[in-house]
């Protein structure tokens, strides 16, 4: 067993110190912050589109608060008992098992590398709505000049994407290396309240179209004919993706926990806040995707073309549209550091033998190059399909639908094995909380037996669903 504090493999290659969180509110809205992101406003409008509403979202509701939150509180508490990265916790159980433990954390370290370069593109996408909206601002035709942006210039160009996302990416190298994560959270912290009352108001706005009925009915009337083969292994990659499970980020996160901290309360107030933040997130968008704008509920482009369309139809339209993408890119941004010191931190003390900063530009050097497949996945790539989808569409779902799970199966196997029973119950149950003593073993068997059992058969379904469509064709 990896005992308490043994190791600090994080300590001096992240820039954070541990304990050193400011005032209680920060410290919230950071973990908050850390979960939510383009997977809540951009992916889970369309996925939910995709997958037929209302049903979908009972079982991703189910999903996240059994499978979802057990796994977060899981990595966190791994991560504050160990005090250690990833990588190193799971080389450390191979060394002692005589088993090949670190594929785990090296898969889980791949999948954080490929999701920051397809994270980087979409945060480009979201750039250039906030220079667009931007550039809005000094235009004459005010109105006719927010109406020609779409994402169709985006998608044809592909130099514009990696453009976008190299710029995205350099600015989070930036934050990294400089060592100013702390005054980027500061700023974050005070911009996400401004972001909570923006969206309330879109939100209030966007229910006032005739189209709301419609739209209650689609998204809360669950219509199960609707679900297929594919339903549970979405649902579930979703909500391990906006949960940022899997990759280690939480691991590394809940090692700059006190020790006082309860960390199962804390989990609980994340998962809820990030589903509500969905749930929003689809409430903002159907009525506007349902009235004004004609694009299928199924596009990744969604968000980019619905939003527009109602800033442009109300009063400020132009402010509105600046702010809201200022403060979407702001949680891109933040979501990308995250996932970029998981990396440096992971990767420097056991791959990359130099100092911190070469790491951080090695680890982005990669990324850039990895970002050129999505950016390019419409132009130069176009013709790389399978099964009907893009690049793009193909690696989202591999990712996100296959590898995450795998990799989250992988971080359940490391947390029995990096502590013995004792010692989780001890750090799940609280003298101050008496439903954390009640429900100690719902969230055991949770991870002993749910997560995997349902993690499983959603890979096996889909599986089936590739055999099934190729069989037919
Ligand atoms: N959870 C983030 C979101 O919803 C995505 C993310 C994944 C961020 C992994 C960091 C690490 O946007």
């Amino acid at each position: 067993m990896i005992s308490s504090g043994s190791n600090s493999a994080t300590s001096n290659s992240t820039t954070r110190r541990r304990g050193s969180w400011r005032s209680r509110i920060a410290f919230y809205l950071l973990a908050v912050g850390s979960a939510c992101g383009l997977g809540n406003i951009w992916r889970f409008p369309y996925v939910v589109g995709e997958n037929g509403g209302g049903a979908f979202i009972l079982v991703y509701l189910f999903l996240s608060l059994t499978i979802g939150l057990s796994v977060l509180i899981a990595e966190l508490i791994i991560g504050r008992s160990t005090g250690a990265s990833l990588l190193k916790i799971t080389r450390k159980i191979s060394v002692q098992t005589k088993k090949p433990f670190f594929w785990f954390g090296r898969l889980s370290l791949f999948i954080s590398l490929v999701i920051l370069a397809y994270y980087s593109v979409i945060s480009g996408w979201v750039l250039h709505f906030l220079t667009q909206f931007l550039v809005g601002l000094f235009h004459q035709e005010q109105s006719q000049y927010l109406g020609s942006i779409s994402m169709s210039v985006l998608m044809e160009n592909g130099l514009l994407q990696f453009a976008l996302a190299s710029v995205h990416l350099l600015i989070c190298g930036f934050i990294v290396v400089k060592g100013v994560t702390e005054r980027f959270e500061r700023i974050l912290t005070a911009v996400l309240p401004i972001f909570g009352i923006l969206v309330i108001l879109i939100l209030t706005r966007s229910l006032s179209l005739p189209s709301s009925p419609d739209v209650l009915r689609f998204l809360f009337y669950p219509d199960f004919s609707k679900l297929n083969l594919t339903s549970l292994g979405h649902a579930m990659g979703h909500v391990l993706f906006t949960l940022s499970l899997g990759m280690g980020v939480l691991v590394t996160f809940g090692s700059y926990f006190k020790q006082d901290e309860h960390l199962p309360t804390l989990g609980v107030r994340v998962a809820l806040v990030d589903t509500l933040i969905s749930i929003v997130a689809v409430l903002m968008i159907f009525p506007i995707a349902f009235s004004i704008s004609n694009k299928p509920l199924t596009d990744p482009s969604l968000l980019f073309e619905a939003l527009p369309k109602l800033f442009m139809k109300i009063q400020y339209g132009q402010y509105f549209g600046l702010a809201f993408f200022i403060c979407l890119w702001l949680a891109a941004l933040n979501a990308s550091i995250a996932l970029l010191e998981t990396l440096i931190s992971n990767l420097s003390d056991r791959f990359l033998k130099t100092d911190r900063f070469s790491s951080a530009w090695i680890v982005i050097a990669v990324t850039l190059f990895l970002t050129v497949f999505p950016a390019f996945s419409g132009t130069l790539f176009r013709n790389l399909t399978l099964m009907n989808q893009s690049l793009i569409e193909n690696l989202d779902s591999v990712l996100i639908n296959y590898l995450l799970p795998v990799s989250v199966l992988g971080m359940i196997v490391v947390f029995f094995k990096s502590m013995n029973e004792m010692d989780y119950k001890e750090k799940f149950v609280s003298e101050q909380s008496e439903s954390s003593q009640m429900l100690v073993k719902n969230w055991i068997w949770v991870l002993k037996w749910l997560a995997p059992g349902l993690i499983i058969l959603g890979i096996v379904l889909q599986l089936a669903a590739v055999i099934k469509n190729s069989l037919l064709k």
